[in-house]
């Protein structure tokens, strides 16, 4: 048995529990190979590289090509996962789309991540919880595995955000991002993994951050386009000071539900919207800049993609090791929030 157990006694902190454990067994990410750089935007909106970045951090941004698709990116991270997993498309039992750039409305893009990879067995459906995402979607991937449905689960969180951004909106364009990161989760008993997710939402502030258009509500019309009903909207300051509280409450609950504290964590992997939001909340949590993960200077907020990308890459830079312990915190449009600490 890991020795590293007896730290863990809430049993809300699922590793390990009645024979079961939840391993995050590899992650993979994909990112498109334009670049659209701050230089570009101040020739398409009246910006500048110095507001975006004194106001963000962003310095670039990936954009997709116009025939490539979120369920193009998504299944290209779940293929590098599945891969350094050592895992056979037929092996996945469920997969679980993070998204809110579907390739279309139905069927869901996790059908059609399902088609792309071959996974034959996998049942299939997307999770719409914006950039908190992928957070969502690991918890629910988690509960499948401890409850004995499933052994096998590939979790993604994928944008084509390009798709929803009017570029001719200063306040949003530059912010966003297109890209896909994925997760694939196993039963392995006794194994290190995903100890705790937790998640949250505020149905009351979904105005500040929406896109109201190509629903039931407002089905796409002459009208509606020309309204532009169909692009990102974002009250960015009320959101701003939403994220730095919502986020702040999900660490915590994570930190709690684990029985540690902050400096038990190796790595903290934020939610990359806005320098100022993550270093807001490293803050607060008393997180030091060793600690901080982040990447947002070259991708931009790229949603559900966010979190699992930067996940990605902190495993590839070599930032923690078997055994440490990382926490990721994320929110987003719904109003949404959580946060998950991974014993990895
Ligand atoms: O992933 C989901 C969660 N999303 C977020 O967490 C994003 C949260 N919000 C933010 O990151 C920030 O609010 C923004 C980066 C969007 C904006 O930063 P801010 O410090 O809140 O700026 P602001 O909204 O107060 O805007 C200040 C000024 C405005 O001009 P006036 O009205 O004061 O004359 C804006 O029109 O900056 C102007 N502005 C810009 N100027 C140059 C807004 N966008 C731009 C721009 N370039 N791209």
């Amino acid at each position: 048995m890991n020795s590293s157990l007896p730290r863990f006694k809430n049993p809300r902190a699922k590793h390990d529990f009645k024979g079961r454990s939840c391993s995050v067994s590899a992650v993979g990410s994909y990112v498109p190979a334009r670049i659209l750089t701050n230089a570009d935007l101040e020739k398409m909106v009246d910006t500048s590289h110095e507001w975006i970045m004194s106001r963000t951090g962003i310095e670039q941004r990936r954009i997709a090509a116009a025939d490539e698709f979120t369920s193009d990116m998504a299944a290209k991270a779940a293929q590098i996962a599945m891969k350094r997993a050592g895992i056979l498309p037929e092996q996945i039992e469920l997969i679980i789309v993070a998204t809110i750039t579907p390739d279309m409305l139905f069927p869901s893009t996790a059908c059609l991540v399902q088609k792309k990879i071959g996974a034959v067995r996998a049942a299939a459906f997307d999770v719409e919880a914006a950039c908190s995402g992928f957070i969502f979607g690991l918890e629910i991937g988690q509960q499948f595995i401890m409850s004995r449905t499933y052994d096998t689960v590939l979790v993604i969180g994928a944008e084509k955000l390009s798709s929803i951004i009017d570029w001719t909106d200063r306040n949003t364009c530059v912010l966003f991002g297109d890209g896909a990161g994925a997760a694939i989760l196993q039963n392995r008993p006794h194994s290190h993994g995903l100890l705790t997710a937790c998640m949250g939402s505020d149905g009351g502030r979904g105005d500040l951050l929406s896109m109201p258009g190509g629903g039931s509500r407002c089905p796409a019309t002459a009208a509606s386009v020309a309204a532009k009903l169909h692009y990102l909207r974002m009250d960015g300051k009320e959101t701003f000071k939403n994220a730095v509280n919502a986020m702040m409450t999900a660490a915590q609950e994570a930190l709690r539900r684990c029985e540690i504290d902050i400096t038990k964590i190796k790595c903290v992997i934020p939610h990359q919207a806005n320098r100022r939001i993550i270093d807001a909340v490293a803050e607060r949590l008393g997180a030091t800049k060793e600690q901080l993960f982040v990447n947002l200077e070259r991708y931009g907020n790229t949603s559900a993609a966010s979190v699992a990308i930067a996940l990605d890459e902190a495993v590839a830079t070599g930032r923690f090791s078997r055994g440490d312990l990382i926490l990721l915190i994320v929110f987003g449009a719904g109003l949404t929030w959580g946060a998950a600490v991974i014993e990895w």
